[in-house]
């Protein structure tokens, strides 16, 4: 398909989404609407993609990135304008033999409709192949006009068509594959419609009177449907959630209760990991294989190991590593590292501290800007005091492995606790702990060495 050009129109401003954010921007699994095109006409395997930006142009751009080219209509005045203004950037390529034609607010098109789209129009050598859908709701989409012979005669805006044809549930997808020099030809032919907009797909009635031959191709609204608003973009979304949850299911992860499992796109999950009710995986995030997520978890742009269980939880651009365990009630903020083994729960917020292998935190503490060794055992209650609200910043704590760390230990940062060492159950700590020392009281003083529990038995 690299003789083909994708024109993607997305400089509306989507007056019926009532939003500051122009239409195209509107997200859906976590990737804005126009994205989802892009993305079609790629995996179609189209060669050159170009996106007509306008409304909202320099924020769309941005959205886009440099993956694609962008052309600016800065007077929106339809989508056969649009069109012209992408004809300005393609027509002098001569690599570009057909132009695809798509809008950005349909995010459920896919490469494969593009695919036979393109070779319908090259199998039947129509100047125009378009795609129409039947459905029940036809409401605010062109309808596409058929002779008594079925084929394609022209497609009528709502707003000039007659009740006759208002009346019509065959709807123009908005989706069309055009001969690329007939095309640019053509476009500059329009007449303004009553509201002074050019219309797009007036080149269907203009390629029929001059006799050339039009092909359609039919889709489902499931593939086809726009998003002017917010109550079709939630349509749109319930639909590309099903497909999400679908791919993971196929490839070998259990959803017990698919209906509310949110799933962005891109996230992935490995084989066996079995999905609760209520969860919500967003971003850039890995699961692992075998896993236990939910109920009740959100996840966002973190990596979850192999084995491991996130229960009632919220995850936030953390690690957690291979079978550590995770809730009820845990919340990772960003740069928590916690590695295999540990057990987090009940009421356990960590951010930006890595918690060492086999670690337990059990009850009730906050863990920040920490590094926590191996084999530590953090009693309930146990806080970082890391903030220093005199000067303003966040110290470190640092507690080594094998430490023990009775309940209610307030750890007031920059401190350290060495390897084995203890603290009494309300300690306030507020010096270096030396390794394998005993310390109690407020503030923490050293009581004796730690008696070894392998020797006392306890
Ligand atoms: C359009 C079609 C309609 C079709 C429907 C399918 C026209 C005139 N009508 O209607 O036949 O059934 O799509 O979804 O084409 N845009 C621009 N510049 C503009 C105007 C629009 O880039 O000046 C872009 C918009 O950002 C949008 C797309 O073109 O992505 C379609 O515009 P929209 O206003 O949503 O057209 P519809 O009323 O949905
Ligand atoms: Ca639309």
């Amino acid at each position: 398909m690299s003789d083909t050009a994708a024109v993607i129109l997305a400089a509306g401003q989507g007056t019926r989404m009532r939003s500051e954010t122009p239409k195209v921007l509107h997200r859906i699994a976590g990737c804005p609407l126009v994205g989802y095109v892009v993305a079609a006409a790629v995996e179609a395997g189209i060669g050159r993609v170009v996106v007509v930006v306008g409304h909202g142009a320099a924020q769309v751009e941005d959205a886009l990135g440099d993956a694609v080219e962008t052309v600016r209509q800065t007077e929106l005045k339809g989508t056969a304008d649009a069109a012209r203004r992408a004809g300005e950037a393609l027509r002098g390529d001569p690599g570009v033999s057909d132009v695809l034609i798509a809008h950005g607010d349909c995010p459920l098109l896919t490469g494969a409709l593009f695919r036979d789209l393109i070779r319908r129009r090259r199998e039947t050598g129509a100047l125009i192949a378009l795609v129409t859908s039947p459905t029940d709701d036809p409401r605010g989409y062109g309808r596409v006009i058929r002779g008594p012979d079925g084929q394609v005669e022209t497609i009528v805006e709502e707003a000039q068509a007659s009740e006759e044809q208002r009346a019509v549930r065959d709807v123009n997808a908005g989706v069309y594959c055009i001969e690329a020099g007939w095309l640019w030809k053509h476009l500059s032919a329009i007449q303004p419609s009553a509201s002074g907009e050019y219309y797009l797909p007036d080149l269907v009635g203009l390629a029929v009177g001059e006799g050339a031959l039009v092909q359609a191709i039919e889709a489902p609204p499931t593939v086809t449907a726009g998003v002017n608003d917010r109550v079709q973009l939630a349509a749109a979304a319930s639909i590309i959630q099903e497909r999400l949850r679908r791919e993971l299911m196929i490839s070998g992860v259990t959803l017990i209760d698919p209906a509310t499992t949110y799933l962005d796109r891109g996230v992935t999950v490995g084989r066996d990991t079995v999905v609760y009710p209520g969860t919500v995986l967003e971003g850039a995030t890995t699961v692992g294989v075998g896993c236990r997520i939910g109920p009740h978890t959100r996840i966002v742009d973190s990596t979850i190991g192999d084995g491991a269980v996130v229960e009632i939880s919220v995850v936030e651009s953390s690690r957690v590593g291979d079978n550590a365990r995770i809730g009820p009630f845990s919340h990772l903020r960003p740069g928590a590292w916690i590695e295999s083994e540990v057990e987090l729960g009940n009421f356990a917020e960590v951010k930006n501290s890595r918690i060492g292998a086999r670690t337990k935190v059990h009850h009730v503490s906050y863990i920040g800007d920490a590094r926590v060794g191996e084999d530590v055992n953090v009693g309930a209650g146990t806080i970082t005091t890391n903030f220093d609200s005199e000067t303003g910043t966040k110290n470190q704590t640092v507690v080594e492995d094998g430490a023990s760390l009775g309940c209610d230990t307030m750890l007031v940062a920059p401190v350290t606790v060495g390897k084995k060492a203890m603290t009494g159950a309300g300690s306030v700590v507020t010096h270096d702990v030396e390794p394998g020392v005993v310390v109690v009281g407020v503030p923490a003083r050293p009581l004796r060495p730690r008696r070894d529990r392998q020797h006392s038995g306890g």
